[in-house]
C-alpha cells in the first residue's frame, strides 16, 4: 500500500476522464503532482448508473505510478465487494453509510485486509451516524452532491457539514469532499476541513488536465 498523504490536495476522479485514454490521462495528473487518484464505482442499484469495477483498479495499479488508489464504492452491500477491490490494488476503500446495515462489519473487513477504511455520507444523511464507528475510520467522505454523476453543482450546505464532520473525528482521519469541486468551491471546502478534494469535471473537462490540476491545487494551498 502507498502512503496516504494528508493534504489539502486535489484527488482527480477518473469518472471525468476519457476512458479511451485512461492511462495517459492519469499519467498526466500524476506528472503534475497528483498523489491520490479517486475511482468511482457504481452498481446501477445504490445509484442508477453503472461505472467501473476491479479490473480498472487492477489496470491502474499495474501502471505502478506510486499513487494512492482511493476507491469510492457507490454500491449496495459493499461488504461483498471488498475482497475483489483489495485484490485489485485499492489503497483506501470507502463505503456508503446508507448502503448496508453492516457498516461496522464492512469497515472492519477493509482494515482486516490491511487497507484504509472510509465512510461516505450522502447530503441527506446526518453526521451523527459517524459516532458509532469513529474509531474505525481512516477517511470520512462528505458528499457535496448526490452520488451518481459527475458535473453537478456543489451543495452549499456541505461547507457547514464539513466543519461538523471535522470536529467529530480525530485529526488522523482524512476528511474528503466529493462533488462540484472547482476553482470557486475548492478553497472554502479546504478551509472547512477537507483534506482530500475530489475533482472530476474540473480536472478532466479540458484537454489541459495538468493545467487544471495545477490551478485547483493552487486554490487549496
Ligand atoms: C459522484 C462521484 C464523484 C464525481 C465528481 O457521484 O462520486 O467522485 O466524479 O465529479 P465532479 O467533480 O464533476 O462533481
Ligand atoms: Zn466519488
Amino acid at each position: 500500500m502507498t502512503d496516504a498523504p494528508r493534504g489539502p490536495l486535489i484527488a482527480p476522479s477518473i469518472l471525468g476522464a476519457d476512458f479511451a485514454r485512461l492511462g495517459e490521462q492519469v499519467g498526466a495528473v500524476v506528472d503534475a503532482g497528483a498523489q491520490v487518484i479517486h475511482i468511482d464505482v457504481m452498481d446501477g442499484q445504490f445509484v442508477p448508473p453503472l461505472s467501473m469495477g476491479p479490473p480498472v483498479v487492477k489496470a491502474l495499479k499495474a501502471l505502478d505510478l506510486g499513487v494512492h488508489l482511493d476507491v469510492h464504492l457507490m454500491v449496495d452491500r459493499p461488504e461483498r465487494q471488498i475482497a475483489d477491490f483489495a485484490d485489485a490494488g485499492a489503497d483506501t476503500i470507502t463505503i456508503h453509510a446508507e448502503a448496508t446495515p453492516h457498516v461496522h462489519h464492512a469497515l472492519a473487513a477493509i482494515r482486516d485486509r490491511g487497507l484504509r477504511a472510509g465512510l461516505a455520507l450522502c447530503p441527506g444523511t446526518p453526521p451523527a451516524v459517524v459516532e458509532e464507528v469513529a474509531d474505525q475510520l481512516d477517511l470520512l467522505l462528505c458528499m457535496s452532491v448526490n452520488p451518481g454523476w459527475g458535473g453537478q453543482k456543489f451543495i452549499p450546505a456541505a461547507i457547514e457539514k464539513l466543519e461538523v464532520l471535522r470536529a467529530l473525528v480525530s485529526q488522523e482521519v482524512v476528511i474528503e469532499v466529493d462533488g462540484g469541486i472547482d476553482l470557486e468551491t475548492a478553497g472554502a471546502a479546504a478551509e472547512a476541513g477537507a483534506g482530500w478534494l475530489v475533482a472530476g469535471s474540473a480536472v478532466y473537462g479540458s484537454d489541459d488536465v495538468a493545467g487544471r490540476f495545477a490551478a485547483l491545487t493552487a486554490a487549496v494551498s
